[in-house]
């Protein structure tokens, strides 16, 4: 596997190994990493054996329908720990409560110590200490070990209109901060006048200690809070040790390998993976090397470059025959011997100021020069050129045939894109005429847009196209990747498509059966030499008569091979995104997406159609049931009407068995079931010996001399020609037309 074609799999399974990634253990061997929902990692654990030491107890209980987890042996639930040095937790909350006339009905202090030897504390930067009552003053005292101190609010109010909401701003609610390093708190709380004038709409006062975005005061707190028990709080967690944290002296250090050791104060420390590490730093092994070449961020930073994860850290380096350079501190690649930053900036030291001047303006220009360079290699490589370099490389042979053109060279040939040079316009973009500085007329084909999917099958057309090699299939010339959208260079094909002649009523005319016989059998035989005979067989997967081109003699040239497949033997029916044209579209692989030979039999059989009857192969103005040609067709054969159908300018008396054969072989074509269908390779058989059966003497004007040899029989190498690598075709060629029949027959 090719470095390019690595690169683009890291990006298709990056998203299911991160996942992967993330699953690393967070408990010691043989312990719970869960209770309920909450993820218990060690240094903490469920039982004995499990924690590092009893600070880390987290009682799971099993009573309740899902299980609980408790700090220590404590009623306070624990609700989320991380081994940043975070845990939340349920506090109680202080309730003073009254009834109408004044008399204390429920009254509580909740208190929190927490850490029997100080291994936690009170968050004082994600929990506020808040009071909420009309009729409130309440207050904390907290210990900082052996240190106390109180804090406190009051909040007052005659009415609730005015007290207000999402806004703990001191009209019924307020709020003070706790203290770093506290420890230890109680929490009391008093009314005034016991509520009575404000009990209506706030019975209580409450105080607590709450984690601040957790708790988002509202006016109908100052009632429902009398229902509510707990609220989350925050603790911070470390690791006690009264010998000097994270000092030479400890022996006891929980750190693990791969990670650091972080003082908290004095006699308290944390474990932190290093960076570019990630797990638990408190586990033996924990930390593990993350995969930065797995993160999306990074894989853009190193676009274009190999990603390369190493321990601890991650290299953008660039492919082979590219080398750094740094430029206003981004790190670019550019290939070697290209201008080399040092041998422009020597000189500049060494000169003078005069030549200073002189190489100053030299510089500019070879510095824009650079640029220019620069972004067509951008492109280049945007475009897929390493892939495509690498692809035409692996079919030997095609390389050479297959020109990679420069930017400036096409720009010339086309006058710049010039408007006036368009000679087509599709869904996926334009086509210009051009003339190269050789003189030789060429149709380059310009992509609409920009995006990885359409660079997949322009590439897709450049690697078939360079093995295919058939003088019914329009020549691929080369390409250019150099600017923005890649450019594809043809031969120019002087008469423009099969549809626009057969529907085209003045051109139709000149159409005459015989052309058709061999336009139709031309097609065939490309289809043919496609599915068996190339190199790699190839599924076209949108024949249709806008892409089948004409040149003056009317020699059918297939072209468009940009959706095109190349099979492996392996791969018969191969699944695959459903593309193509619609009423040219196989229904057996619309259903079933499988894709094989015999949907091209299909599209085929539709172009035979449009040969046989000359309308399109959508029409509105047919009968609903018959706005498909096919089933246009399909039912006028079943109502024995077909002579009513066929184009008239095709049928006389000469040729009415020869049109009953076509029109036969586009129903077999047509038959719903792919296997019922014949080859291409049948087909184009038929095809060849109905046009042998013709007897007109014109027919042959059209044909090159090379052919009507072909037909006396007199060089039978030449007669393979058309089918290079067609073997079968070579026996048609020596058979006369009796026997062809005979052999079409035999072979199904
Ligand atoms: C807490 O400290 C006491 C005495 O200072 C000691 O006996 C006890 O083992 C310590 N507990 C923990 C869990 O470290
Ligand atoms: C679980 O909780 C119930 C009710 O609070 C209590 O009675 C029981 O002792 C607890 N069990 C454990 C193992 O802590
Ligand atoms: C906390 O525990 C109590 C029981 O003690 C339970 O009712 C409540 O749902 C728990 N809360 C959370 C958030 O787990
Ligand atoms: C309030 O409680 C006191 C003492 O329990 C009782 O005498 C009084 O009737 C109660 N008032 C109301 C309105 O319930
Ligand atoms: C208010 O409550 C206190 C106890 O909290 C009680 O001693 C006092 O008598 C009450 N006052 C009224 C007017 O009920
Ligand atoms: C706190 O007080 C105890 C006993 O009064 C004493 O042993 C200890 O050293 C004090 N701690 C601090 C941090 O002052
Ligand atoms: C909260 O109240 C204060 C003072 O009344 C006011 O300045 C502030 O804009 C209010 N904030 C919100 C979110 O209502
Ligand atoms: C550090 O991480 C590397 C890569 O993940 C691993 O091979 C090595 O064993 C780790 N070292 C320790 C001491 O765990
Ligand atoms: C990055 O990778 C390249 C190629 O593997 C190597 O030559 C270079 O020394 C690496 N740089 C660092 C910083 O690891």
């Amino acid at each position: 596997m090719g470095i390019h074609e690595r690169f683009w799999l890291v990006i298709l399974i990056a998203a299911p190994l991160a996942v992967i990634a993330a699953e690393l253990p967070i408990a010691r061997p043989g312990c719970p990493d869960k209770c309920g929902n909450v993820n218990i990692p060690y240094p903490f654990g469920t039982r004995e054996g499990c924690y590092h030491d009893q600070n880390f107890y987290i009682s799971c209980n099993h009573t309740y329908g899902l299980p609980l987890a408790f700090i220590q042996d404590s009623e306070l639930n624990v609700t989320d720990i991380t081994l940043e040095g975070r845990m939340q937790i349920m506090q109680f909350i202080a309730h003073d409560c009254y009834n109408k006339s004044g008399h204390p009905i429920y009254d509580n202090n909740p208190w929190l110590r927490v850490g029997l030897n100080g291994s936690y504390t009170i968050s004082d930067t994600e929990n506020k200490f808040v009071a909420v009552g009309c009729d409130t003053y309440a207050w904390v005292e907290g210990f900082q070990g052996n240190n106390t101190y109180a804090t406190g609010c009051r909040t007052e109010c005659d009415s609730i209109d005015y007290v207000t909401n999402h806004n703990c701003s001191g009209i019924g609610c307020c709020k003070t901060s706790i203290a770093k390093g506290t420890n230890y708190f109680i929490v009391t709380v008093k009314s005034f006048s016991n509520h009575t004038r404000v009990w209506n709409f706030n019975p209580c006062s409450y105080g607590f200690v709450v984690e601040e975005s957790k708790f988002d005061f509202t006016p109908d707190d100052l009632r429902r809070l009398q229902k509510v028990n707990k609220l989350p709080m925050v603790l911070d967690w470390s690791i006690r040790d009264v010998n000097d944290a994270c000092g030479e002296s400890i022996k006891d250090n929980a750190c693990q390998g791969n990670s650091s050791c972080v003082r908290v104060d004095n006699d308290r420390y944390r474990c932190k993976c290093l960076e570019g590490f990630e797990g638990n730093p408190y586990l033996p092994g924990g930390c593990q090397d993350i995969n930065e070449c797995l993160n999306p961020n990074i894989l853009n930073e190193c676009k274009g470059m190999i990603c390369t994860n190493t321990i601890g850290s991650y290299n953008c380096s660039c492919y082979e025959g590219y080398h750094h350079v740094e430029i206003s501190g981004k790190e670019v690649c550019v290939a070697n011997q290209q201008y080399d930053w040092k041998r422009i900036l020597i000189p500049v030291g060494i000169g003078g100021l005069a030549l200073l001047l002189v190489v100053g303006t030299w510089l500019s220009w070879g510095y824009n020069k650079w640029k220019l360079i620069k972004l067509r290699q951008k492109f280049f490589m945007q475009n897929g050129g390493l892939m495509l370099q690498q692809q035409l490389s692996n079919h030997e042979g095609s390389a050479e045939t297959t020109k990679i053109f420069t930017a400036e060279e096409l720009e010339k040939a086309t006058n710049n894109f010039d408007e006036s040079e368009i000679i087509g316009q599709g869904g996926y973009g334009t086509v210009y005429k051009g003339t190269l500085r050789d003189g030789r007329i060429v149709a380059i084909k310009k992509s609409r847009i920009i995006d990885q999917s359409q660079n997949e099958q322009f590439i897709n057309e450049v690697v078939i196209l360079s093995q295919i090699n058939h003088r019914n299939v329009v020549k691929l010339l080369g390409c250019c990747l150099e600017i923005e959208v890649p450019l594809l260079v043809y031969e120019f094909i002087t008469n423009g498509t099969l549809h626009h002649h057969i529907h085209n009523k003045r051109q139709a005319s000149s159409l005459t059966w015989e052309i058709r016989l061999r336009i139709a059998a031309e097609t065939a035989g490309v289809l043919s030499y496609l599915h068996s005979a190339a190199s790699t067989p190839v599924i076209h997967r949108d024949i249709k008569s806008t892409n089948i081109l004409l040149d003056d003699s009317y020699t059918a040239k297939v072209s468009d091979f940009g959706i095109s497949r190349l099979i492996s033997q392996d791969q018969a029916g191969l699944s695959t995104v459903v593309q193509g044209t619609i009423g040219y579209l196989d229904p057996e692989y619309l259903h079933t997406s499988q894709l094989t030979e015999k949907s091209d039999v299909y599209s085929f059989g539709v172009v035979l159609l449009e040969l046989l009857i000359g309308e399109s192969v959508l029409s509105f103005d047919r009968a609903e049931e018959e706005r498909n040609l096919s089933m246009y067709f399909l039912s006028a054969i079943k109502d024995n009407c077909l002579g009513k159908i066929l184009d008239g300018s095709i049928v006389n008396e000469a040729n009415i068995e020869q049109l009953n054969e076509v029109a036969d072989l586009a129903r077999k074509c047509l038959s719903v079931k792919g296997e019922e269908r014949p080859t291409m390779k049948e087909v184009a058989m038929e095809l060849e010996g109905l046009r042998m059966m013709t007897k007109h003497p014109w027919v042959n004007e059209l044909r090159d001399a090379e052919e009507v040899e072909y037909l006396l029989g007199e060089t039978s190498d030449k007669s393979g020609h058309d089918f290079d690598a067609s073997g079968s075709m070579t026996v048609v060629s020596n058979t006369f037309p009796s026997q062809v029949e005979l052999a079409i027959r035999n072979g199904r």
